[in-house]
């Protein structure tokens, strides 16, 4: 039945129409807030407008900010005293690093209301600026694992709820569920960042944790290529094997057409990282007055759930739990 028997205006013509034929719902609950932690300089980052680095103490008032606001979960980044940087990063699985520090004041803020993602990957620890180790000018596989092995169990034993794996090294997922299951988390998840591409969207971040002044080459022989997306699935196949809990893809919005194909072929939580760049280009073009802020901020978190991902982790987190709560 064509035209004009059908008429698909029909249901978009009033508010309360529009509103019980949508498809996929925005919520405070698919929000996880990225937060900058640092024993340095506290206040804005320069290239995220709205964005600042914050004390451990402060980290614990973002919780119950989170916590008043419905976000779920928040995921911690450090940026590391210049002076603890080392070839090796060890300051990553030192007990009383600065994340091990916000993990407890987060904790003593908020109790068990509000999940903790900690990062796993060396790079705001390293003075080379990778992920992993480097021998010969190559950043090397199995090294590497090891170290980021030591790092997770320091985290667990901190008190993380969710280990969050970003360094693209082949392996790593089941050698830290291994490590962990053998050590008595049994209950600790991983949120895999699975499809982790090498991409010049992360700038913004860099600058947050201070891991892009110091970076040496770029991160191509780990993170994926732009180019691929059969290669993606097979990143999240083996994760799930490997024993990850929720798998990523990375960055979020130009990776739409992979977090379809991903929760399409695995049916697992599958979520998205709205990364720094992609905030500061939204952020930016509205403070021109270029777009309308907060539409554009709604519109493209909305998108991410039609794409078929569960959650978003988004630098707009608290913004976007405002206007969806209809609170200050
Ligand atoms: C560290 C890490 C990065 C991001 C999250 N974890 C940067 C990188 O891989 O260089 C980027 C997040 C963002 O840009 O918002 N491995």
């Amino acid at each position: 039945m064509g035209y004009p028997f059908t008429r698909l205006r029909r249901p978009r013509a009033h508010g309360w129409s529009r509103r019980l034929v949508a498809e996929n719902r925005l919520s405070s609950d698919d929000l996880i807030w990225p937060l900058f932690v640092t024993d340095g300089v506290t206040g804005p980052v320069a290239t995220m407008p709205g964005v600042s680095r914050m004390t451990p103490d402060e980290a614990g008032d973002a919780a119950r900010e989170a916590k008043r606001l419905g976000i779920p979960a928040i995921a911690l980044f450090p940026q590391t005293d210049a002076l603890l940087k080392t070839p090796d990063g060890q300051e990553s699985w030192n007990p009383d690093n600065l994340v091990c520090r916000s993990i407890r004041a987060i904790r003593a803020a908020t109790g068990t209301d509000v999940g903790i993602i900690c990062d796993v990957a060396l790079d705001p620890y390293t003075s080379h600026g990778h992920d992993g180790v480097l021998e010969g000018g190559r950043i090397v596989n199995d090294a590497s694992v090891e170290l980021l092995v030591r790092q997770s169990l320091v985290l667990a034993d901190a008190g993380c709820d969710v280990l969050a794996p970003s360094d693209m090294m082949d392996g790593r997922i089941g050698a830290i569920r291994k490590a962990i299951e053998g050590a008595g988390h049994h209950d600790l998840q991983i949120m895999a960042y699975a499809a982790k591409y090498a991409s010049a969207f992360y700038g913004p971040f860099r600058d947050a944790v201070g891991s892009g002044a110091v970076l040496v080459g770029d991160k191509r022989t780990y993170q994926m290529d732009p180019a691929n997306g059969d290669e993606a699935l097979r990143e999240v196949g083996f994760d799930i094997e490997e024993g990850a809990d929720m798998v990523m893809v990375k960055p979020g919005l130009p990776y739409l057409d992979i977090v379809r194909r991903v929760k399409e072929t695995f049916h697992v939580p599958t979520f998205a990282y709205q990364v720094s760049g992609e905030y500061a280009m939204m952020r930016a073009a509205a403070l021109a007055g270029y777009l309308d802020g907060t539409r554009t901020m709604i519109e493209v978190l909305t998108c991410f759930k039609r794409a078929g991902a569960d959650g978003i982790l988004t630098y707009f987190a608290p913004e976007a739990a405002k206007v969806l709560n209809g609170v200050q």
